[in-house]
This record gives C-alpha cells, structure tokens and sequence, in this order.
C-alpha cells in the first residue's frame, strides 16, 4: 500500500475557487430562471488586445514552415521576451537583469512551486487574508506556518515585528484579496528586515499593472538591496487579460545564495533553473510570441485602456458602497474591493445571502484566511453593463 502524503488531510476539502463553482452550480441547477452576476473569481473579460492577437497569430504563422518552426524552446523562455520584461521594468525605473527573469505559465504555478525549494524546518510568515495558494502550498509540503495578521487596524498591510525571527516571507501588493499596497517606506521595512534576517522575500506583484499612483512601488526590486533578499513574481493575467492564456514570469536574482548546512554556497537561481528544467518544459512559442507584443508600446497602451474599463467598475462598486456606507479596502490600484459584511454576516454565510437574494457571486473573505471571516470581495473584472447591473441589485439589499 502507497503511504499518501497525509499533509493532504490538512487542507480544506477543495480550492477556495472550486468551492464557490460548486455553490453556484448547485443554484443555477435549483433556479435556472435565475440571471447569475459573476463577480467573484478575478476572472477579466474583455477579450485580448489586437496587438496580442497579432503576436499570437505570428507565433502559430512560424509553426507552419519549416524553416521558422519552433519544438522545446530555452529552459528560462526566449531571448526576445525575458529581454521586453527586463525592458518594461526599465520603463518603471528598476534594473531587472533579463539572464535572471524565467518565463511560466503563470504566477499560480510559481507561487505554489516555489516552496519546494525551501526546507520543511524555516519560520515561515503568510499574510492573512491572503490569495491561498501560498498557504495550501506549503500545507502540502508539511509545512509550518506563522500568519501575519492583516486587519482593519493596520489597513490590511501587516509590517514586520523585529523580535520575531523569519526565514520566509510572503507578500502580495497590491494584495489579493484586499486591495492594500505597501508604500516605498513599509517594503523598505520588509528588506531590512529580511537582509537583516537573511530571509528570503517571495513578492507576489501580479497587479502592479493596476497601480496608478507613481510613488507607489510596482516591483520589490524598486527598493535597493532587495535583489538580495527578494524573489518576485508576476503574470500577464491581470495586466493582459491572459487568464486563460497563460504566461507569468519570475525573477530570482543571481544574488540569492546562501549557505548550506554541509557549507557550500547554494543559489536559489540555479535551483530554480534546476527545478524549471526537470519538471517544466516551458511555456509555448506562440504564447510567448503573444506576450512579448504585450510589451510593445501599442501593447501596452491597450493593455493601459482594458485596465481604465475595470477602473471604471471599481468606481461603480465603490459608489455603491459608499451609498450604502459600507466601508471598504482596495478598489483604486487594485481590481478588488474589500468589505466588512452587512449585519455581523460571516462571509459563506452573506456569499449565500448575496446568492439567493441579488444572484450575485462574490469570494467570502474567509477563502483567504482567519482574518477575512467577516469580510467579502468583489472583483472589478467584470463587463460593465453586469457591474452596473450588479450594484443595482446590491443597492436594494438589506
Ligand atoms: C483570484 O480571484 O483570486 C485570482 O483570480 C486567482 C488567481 O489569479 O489564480
């Protein structure tokens, strides 16, 4: 008999995702009449940019002839998009080396692969509420976990505690699910502690795209020192609307080595190279190809106006919010809104409520953690004539 990795029998029974499908299928089952707002998974929906499409159409163009057909591409992605993402952060003022930047199918996979590369025995520090990958990941692998507490008190941005000892640390700006994003000073809180700590920082920015504001820090890497404590991770879902898709990228600095208990100097580049090229075989050709023309400036620039549109819902959601004098979180450099449930509800308890009365379906805060038992969000992602139509509803309840 095979013995299971009873780690498994740690985790809630399914995804927070798969949780939520499976409510809403048993409603529609029960009330087919029923018109169903899904403003819960950050799913986009407006479809890809011209550009894009031209640069995917270019990359299936090239696997028809022989002379331009591509089969495995290079271990960490090609040259002609590891060098535009290296060029995009330049764009924002940070160095990015492109040798240091490995291409992936998105930023899911690396933040849940990304464990295997640390010991069972690290301190290891997850915000919560936070997107639930990082802890489910890490259960898997039997892991301990220490949970930083994000609250209304500290807006949802828990800081470091300097008598607490760290050897991994988990962030997300702007966050999933709250919406809050750490200013320059607080990271540089979180990269002195880290250096200080010799921790490594795993820097979840998958929505740098939405940040408006220029003093805001798009990357870890806007703050000095952190190529030596930090490892970033993005995707091209929220800034492109490559959900289905699929391409990420992650950096991991050829500065991150560290020692290992036998003395000799271990990088966790070359680790991840190792880890990538033996359970990974790369991200197509032709996606690659339709992401590298995202990062054209006509990419970009749709890219630019996809994001103005989802802007635009969060204004929806929020004035609707504000109307009903619901404080919330999030909603203006981030797609999500954040709020404490109406009247005491737990959140499965008002996702239900939200369901039955307004057919709309949101995430019940509690999916992300301890701390969002009594919050919900509401994801901008959507069209705008099912946004509106949305917080009409919303508007009547309760
Ligand atoms: C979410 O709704 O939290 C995200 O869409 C999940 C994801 O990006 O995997």
């Amino acid at each position: 008999m095979p013995k299971l990795n009873e780690n498994y029998q740690n985790l809630k029974e399914s995804y927070l995702f798969s949780e939520i499908a499976h409510r809403v299928a048993g409603y529609t089952a029960a009330h087919p009449d029923k018109e169903i707002i899904r403003l819960g998974i950050g799913d986009v929906t407006l479809p890809l940019g011209s550009l894009a499409i031209q640069g995917l159409h270019n990359g299936v163009d090239a696997m028809a002839s022989s002379d331009t057909f591509k089969g495995y591409g290079p271990e960490q992605g090609y040259d002609f998009l590891r060098n535009a993402i290296s060029a995009y952060y330049e764009e924002n003022g940070i160095y990015v080396d492109a040798e240091d930047i490995f291409i992936s199918d998105g930023a899911k996979s690396d933040t849940g692969n990304i464990s295997e590369l640390f010991d069972t025995d690290n301190v290891i520090l997850i915000p919560d509420p936070v997107y639930p990958v990082y802890v489910d990941s890490n259960l898997m692998g039997g892991k301990q976990i220490t949970y930083l507490a994000g609250n209304a008190d500290n807006q949802f941005l828990p800081m470091p505690d300097k008598n607490i000892h760290a050897d991994i640390i988990y962030l997300c700006s702007p966050n999933n699910p709250t919406g809050a994003v750490y200013n320059r000073s607080q990271l540089k809180e979180w990269v002195d502690y880290a250096l200080a700590n010799e921790a490594v920082i795993l820097f979840d920015s998958a929505y740098e795209a939405f940040i408006t504001d220029p003093k805001l820090p798009r990357s870890i890497y806007a703050i000095e020192g952190a190529k030596r404590c930090a490892i970033e991770f993005c995707s091209l879902s929220k800034t492109a609307g490559f959900t289905g898709t699929r391409c990420g990228y992650t950096v991991v600095p050829r500065e991150l080595v560290f020692t290992a208990s036998d003395g000799r100097e271990m990088s966790l580049h070359a680790m991840w190279n190792r880890r990538q090229s033996t359970k990974f075989n790369g991200t197509s050709y032709i996606v690659q190809k339709g992401a590298a023309a995202v990062f054209s400036p006509e990419g970009m620039r749709q890219c630019r106006e996809n994001i103005r549109y989802y802007q635009e819902n969060a204004k929806m959601i929020a004035r609707t919010l504000n109307h009903k004098k619901i404080p919330f979180f999030g909603g203006i450099h981030s797609p999500y809104i954040w709020f404490e449930c109406p009247q005491g509800m737990e959140s499965w308890d008002f996702f239900d409520y939200l369901l039955k009365n307004a057919q709309i379906v949101g995430t019940p805060g509690a999916g992300f953690g301890e701390n969002g038992t009594r919050y919900f969000r509401l994801t901008a992602f959507g069209t705008h004539e099912n946004t509106a139509k949305a917080m009409e509803r919303f508007d009547k309840l309760f």
